[in-house]
């Protein structure tokens, strides 16, 4: 007899639109039990790995912490200390860490890697980022935009700056949440175009900031340099001026649009200081609801 394969969230497409509906009604529940002090085991007995092969602070706080205020342990796995870090396989990495946790967090380079790790794990799989994709982050943001403006349904969101894995999770996101994306990314540095083509009408890409924030509810940002492409970054800077979000491209919003980053920030780069520490960010809530998102989305996977 085969087990049933287990659920993966490697992308925001790997839900149903019901499913990441339900996922941030919990997500807003686990904020407020969370933040009243209740501490549900919900997770007793449960073991989560933590295998990442990139630098993180959120990521790897929100998981640790959520698991350990709800009851679980977290194991986290740097390629310091691992066999994987000495080159074994990392199907070899797979099938043993899932024989012995009940789900798997992965942050690594490839979007390839993180597929085949899944394709030969036992338990759950949850993207904490790869080059392709980072859709722990775009629960976040989307849960942080519902609290403070309403549903995105309808919206338009628009991201300036690199066509990155941020960029590619909020295309997904945009079919999946149905809101229009607006994209303005220097030539050269577009997201994935199949993507694109794949998204249809709700998503269009241009190159000029200013003009892609006309009446925009939302803007959302990122580094100009991801991590693995740090030494292009002096190629980067001048590729990407004019593609800062700041007070000139946030006044073509609309007066209330927020600004997101999912950090860290460059501030003078991507984003100036003044639009980052300023009314419309919302970067700290961002950061804060990775943890409720993540938390849901661990119990979901669970049960699944
Ligand atoms: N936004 C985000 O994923 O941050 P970390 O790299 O600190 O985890
Ligand atoms: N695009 C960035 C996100 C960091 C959280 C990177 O991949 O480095």
């Amino acid at each position: 007899m085969t087990a049933a394969r287990p659920r993966h969230f490697l992308a925001v497409s790997d839900l149903s639109r019901e499913e990441l509906q339900a996922l941030l009604t919990r997500a807003a529940q686990m904020k407020r039990l969370l933040r009243a002090g209740e501490r549900p085991t919900l997770f007793r007995g449960r073991v989560l790995a933590m295998v990442f092969e990139k630098s993180s602070t959120r990521t790897r706080v929100s998981f640790e912490a959520g698991m350990a205020k709800l009851g679980g342990h977290a194991i986290f796995l740097s390629p310091r200390d691992t066999q994987l870090g000495r080159g074994e396989p990392i199907e070899d990495t797979a099938r043993i860490v899932s024989r012995m946790a009940d789900a798997i967090v992965l942050r690594t380079f490839g979007h390839d890697r993180i597929e085949t790790f899944a394709a030969h794990s036992q338990v759950p799989v949850i993207n904490a980022l790869t080059d392709y994709q980072h859709p722990c982050q775009v629960l976040a943001d989307i849960q942080t935009y519902l609290e403070h403006r309403g549903t995105i349904s309808g919206r338009t969101v628009v991201w300036v700056g690199d066509g990155n894995n941020m960029c590619n999770s909020f295309i997904e996101a945009a079919e999946r949440f149905d809101f229009t994306l607006r994209i303005a990314a220097p030539p050269g540095y577009e997201p994935d175009a199949r993507l694109i083509e794949s998204s249809g009408a709700r998503v269009e890409l241009l190159h000029d900031a200013h003009q892609a924030a006309h009446e925009a509810d939302l803007i959302v940002t990122d580094v100009w340099a991801s991590m693995g492409h740090e030494d292009e970054r002096a190629r980067r800077l001048e590729d990407f001026s004019g593609f800062q979000v700041n007070a000139r491209v946030i006044s073509a919003a609309k007066p209330d649009a927020l600004v997101m980053h999912c950090l860290p920030a460059h501030r003078g780069e991507e984003i100036s200081t003044e639009v980052l520490e300023g009314p419309a960010s919302v970067v700290w809530d961002e950061a804060e609801n990775r943890l409720h998102a993540q938390m849901a989305l661990v119990e979901f996977l669970l049960e699944c």
